[in-house]
């Protein structure tokens, strides 16, 4: 079975807990975009550990890991995350597969990367290495493997000052990283061949996608389900299922048109008990109610039949809760000027404000949660596999 494992909205929808829930019965775990922008802390044993590349399927010993094609890679990133993994117990050893082709973050992409702050990124180099990937004149972790060809690349994009120390580092990456360089296309095709269980796990959010989110003010790569395929190099027919993660109220962290902004104080209250701040940059998240005009348009271009809805905790002292279901005038998804002009009509739920995090029966939820989960399913015509309650790691109920 090949499932794939996407965040519905602007990332943070608290996707990595899934994903690691789900990896405990995988083979595979592969990432297919973005790079070191993600974030994602787990608490294993008391410790925290931060995931930025790494698939979080490392923490299963007997869990094949992969970073796509599609992903672009930070060497230095990579091995100071796989040097702390290793602290704490979780060694890549001979399951750890990075693609041949997946292209290099450059010191001078992270330099210039969003001077402007227009974009609001998280200045890890992403849209820069992407622009040098599809402008052809990317370098990809192969190279790393053939210093002669690496050299004569570089020197065409480095100033002759820049160029020496920049070599001499890379190669040093390129020699930690060589025994995890392979044809991951290869593997992904044999595992998924052997009929193994494949989970594909989606980075950022699918309104960060770079066709189909609120461009310009989105990632530069493909969260979309199809990108698992061009970012691995599997065929769009091996995938069995896409299953979204919808975070139980809205966050975006970054610039862009977010419409169902929640009024300040109510804003505040939900970024303080969500702990709504950037993983990678440590940023407030800005916060806003459900948005069922925006989810609709995802699940549908994306496939999801199913979905696990995230954080409902979050909402516990709320009196009212809002749910966006229709904007006015009607978005127009293509252009951020008109996004920001719209007004989201809501419809309003009463909230349960009681604590739920210690709740592991669907049945013995309050009646207001159980209503507000089942409007969310009904708008959205899906079906709500798991719901997450509680910070703690048993604090889902699957449904
Ligand atoms: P970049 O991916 O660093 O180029 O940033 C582009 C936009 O995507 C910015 O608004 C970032 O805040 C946002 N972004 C990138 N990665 C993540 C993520 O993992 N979670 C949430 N937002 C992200």
């Amino acid at each position: 079975m090949v499932k794939v494992i996407v965040g519905t909205q602007f990332g943070d929808e608290g996707k990595g807990r899934i994903i690691e829930l789900f990896s405990k019965s995988a083979d595979v775990v592969a990432r297919y975009q973005g790079g070191a922008n993600a974030g994602h802390t787990l608490i294993i044993d008391g410790n925290t550990v931060v995931f930025h590349l790494v698939p979080c399927g490392i923490i299963y010993p007997n869990t094949m890991c992969v970073i796509g094609n599609g992903v672009v890679i930070d060497p230095e990133a990579l091995i100071n995350e796989l040097t702390n993994l290793e602290k704490y117990g979780f060694k890549a050893g001979k399951r750890f597969f990075i693609s041949n082709s997946a292209h290099i973050v450059m010191p001078y992409h992270k330099s210039k990367d969003d001077i402007t702050g227009k974009i609001g990124t998280t200045h890890k180099g992403i849209g820069p290495c992407y622009e040098d990937k599809y402008g052809r004149r990317g370098i990809r972790m192969i190279e790393l493997l053939y210093p002669e060809f690496f050299k004569e690349k570089l020197k065409t994009l480095v100033s002759s000052v820049d160029f020496q120390p920049m070599y001499e580092q890379y190669c040093k990456y390129g020699e930690i990283l060589a025994p995890y360089i392979a044809d991951t296309t290869a593997l992904m095709n044999k595992w998924i061949q052997e009929k193994k269980e494949v989970l594909l796990e989606g980075a950022q959010g699918l309104l960060l996608d770079i066709d189909h989110g609120t461009y310009p003010y989105v990632t530069s790569s493909n969260p979309h389900s199809g990108g698992a395929c061009t970012g691995l190099g599997i065929s769009p027919t091996c995938i069995d299922e896409v299953i979204g993660v919808v975070k139980a109220y809205t966050s975006r962290v970054g610039e862009g048109p977010m419409p169902t902004t929640m009024a300040p104080d109510i804003e505040e209250a939900i970024r303080s008990r969500g702990k709504e701040y950037g993983a990678t940059t440590g940023r407030p998240r800005r916060c806003g109610w459900l948005d069922i005009v925006l989810l609709k348009r995802v699940l549908m271009t994306n496939g999801i039949k199913k979905i696990v809805l995230t954080k409902l905790d979050t909402l516990d002292e709320m009196s009212k809760i809002k749910i966006c279901t229709k904007y006015v005038p009607e978005a127009n998804f293509a252009l951020p000027e008109l996004m920001y002009k719209t007004q989201p009509v809501y419809e309003e739920l009463d909230g349960w404000q009681t604590p739920i995090s210690d709740i592991r029966d669907y049945k013995k939820l309050p009646a207001a949660t159980k209503k507000y989960v089942e409007k969310i399913s009904e708008l959205l015509n899906v079906e709500i596999v798991a719901i997450c309650i509680g910070p703690q790691k048993d604090a889902t109920i699957f449904l």
